[in-house]
């Protein structure tokens, strides 16, 4: 039996666009999305956005898409081994190894994030918040719930744990039943569902009536708010990272999940026209749902400049205190509530089974765990590793750890494989893999665009990147001393998950040679 006959694939088409979909639809769309509009120019971060999209979305997708199909004929669903097939260096697995550093490191906290939406869509059902109709009250809710301070609505951290634990219990038990019955299952019933939530939430935000004190604080200057484009900003080089980094964070590119995933097609099957129906259904839940909902909704409640300052405030404070207040203030409140949440978490959770699988795979091939201890694993690892995120979340133990594997290591990770496919395979061959079995003729134009735009687009954001702000992160420039510990913590705690994958890459294939079957040419 070849190693390709052993792995699963994906039963239907419509299911593998909707994995890819879900692997890529997450908080990212509805949290992350309308927070960077609205601080980076509004209507004019969509130019740099859009550009970041066609030069390197969705020729990053395509590229992540080839060489994860391209590792599952050889057997191969991980980075590691993907990387070895493009690259005949003994280095090549060890460099693959940030793959699943990145979405091992990635699923912890973003799952403990997915968790809180299943504890506030509960909250919202229940009505358990209503009556606290003050932002202020609602950051006392937000901080007692994560056990930032013990406070009349939580005495301690239990609530937060109960939820993750059911959360992290649901994801176990998808990644335990396999690609097709797990992953593509969930897809099929998660993704439907999210749409109509979202749809109906759109319906419900456009249909507001503005408070008759407030007039001008209606749907319409929600919109505007949005969308409307202050093209001073065009200039700064902040928004086009800004821009360029919601790119690869929405779409899931530079982490490792998308090779994953594109490891279960079928050896001739279509990628273009999958990659890009995956990437715009990805970009309408994004920019139309994304787009409409929280940000007009508070304008409304809140009016332009308080929306303003919430936004400032980061992703969290618009989706769990400045929502919560505007659902109170709604008739069926408790209702919309929990529909909000509930879209949160199915976007969510169709992400964090996508970045855990690519940990699934390594246990599973390279050291033949079955599938059920593969998933205990991943579980047992997570939730020790979150034991510190929880706990230290007041000292920035997460946006530490966001920092370096959720935005930096995105783009690291992008250039070094776009360069080993495009450069060291060779762009000849690496067209052939994009274009095998296409159903979409892709323009000839992204040959060019893979071999040189995408990796120059990439080296000026890495430069500039590092320029601006990581060395700044790096130095913990601004960060209060007392946080100074905590953070290093968060940076051990990535740079040890890296030695233990390192280590199992190491014990998998140090040594071993190159031999044709592990490195056909
Ligand atoms: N792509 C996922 C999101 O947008 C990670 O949340």
């Amino acid at each position: 039996m070849t190693a390709r006959q052993q792995r699963e694939v994906w039963a239907t088409k419509v299911g593998l666009v909707l994995a890819l979909a879900g692997n890529a639809v997450g908080l990212g769309n509805l949290l992350r999305f309308p927070r960077q509009v609205a601080e980076n120019g509004g209507g004019a971060f969509m130019v740099p956005y859009f550009i970041s999209l066609i030069l390197m979305g969705i020729p990053l997708m395509w590229v992540e898409l080839a060489m994860g199909r391209r590792g599952g004929v050889y057997g191969y669903g991980t980075t590691p081994g993907m990387f070895g097939l493009l690259w005949r260096h003994p280095a090549a697995r060890y460099v693959g190894a940030l793959g699943i550093l990145i979405t091992s490191a990635l699923v912890i906290y973003y799952t403990y994030i997915v968790s809180w939406c299943m504890g506030y869509a509960f909250f919202s059902a229940a009505g358990t918040y209503f009556g606290e109709t003050s932002q202020t009250a609602m950051g006392s809710f937000f901080d007692g719930y994560l056990g930032v301070e013990k406070n009349q609505y939580f005495s301690g951290i239990g609530a937060a744990y109960f939820f993750f634990v059911a959360t992290l219990l649901l994801v176990v038990w998808i990644l335990s039943r396999g690609v097709v019955k797990g992953l593509e299952t969930l897809a099929r019933i998660a993704m439907p569902v999210l749409f109509v939530l979202g749809v109906a939430l759109v319906a419900r935000v456009l249909t507001l009536e503005p408070n008759p004190a407030n007039p001008g604080w209606n749907v319409g200057a929600g919109l505007g708010f949005i969308w409307n484009p202050d093209l001073s900003r065009l200039g700064d080089g902040k928004v086009w990272l800004a821009a360029a980094g919601q790119i690869f964070f929405t779409l899931s590119l530079g982490f490792g999940a998308i090779q994953t995933y594109a490891s279960y097609i079928r050896e001739k099957q279509d990628l273009a026209l999958t990659g890009l129906a995956a990437a715009s259904v990805n970009e309408g839940v994004e920019v139309i749902i994304g787009g409409t909902l929280a940000i007009p909704a508070a304008v409304v409640f809140f009016g332009p400049m308080q929306t303003q300052a919430i936004a400032s405030g980061g992703s969290f404070s618009l989706g769990f205190l400045s929502l919560p207040v505007v659902f109170q203030q709604m008739p069926f409140g408790q209702f919309f509530g929990s529909m909000w949440f509930l879209l949160l978490f199915l976007a969510g959770v169709t992400s964090s089974v996508a970045m855990a699988q690519p940990a699934m795979a390594f246990l599973q091939e390279d050291f033949r765990l079955t599938r059920p201890r593969a998933a205990l694993v991943v579980g047992a690892v997570m939730l020790v590793l979150i034991q510190p995120v929880i706990f230290f979340q007041r000292y920035g133990f997460l946006d530490e750890m966001d920092y370096w594997v959720g935005t930096f290591g995105l783009v690291v990770m992008a250039l070094i494989e776009v360069i080993l496919f495009a450069w060291v395979f060779g762009m000849d061959r690496a067209w052939g893999e994009i274009t095998r079995g296409a159903e979409l003729a892709i323009p000839r134009v992204f040959y060019y665009v893979i071999k040189y735009v995408t990796p120059l687009f990439l080296v000026v954001i890495l430069v500039v990147w590092t320029w601006q702000e990581a060395i700044g992160m790096l130095l913990m420039r601004g960060v209060v001393p007392e946080a100074v510990p905590y953070r290093w913590g968060a940076r051990l705690l990535i740079l040890g998950l890296f030695a233990a994958i390192l280590f199992g890459v190491h014990k998998r294939w140090g040594g071993k040679p190159m031999d044709e079957m592990e490195h056909p040419s």
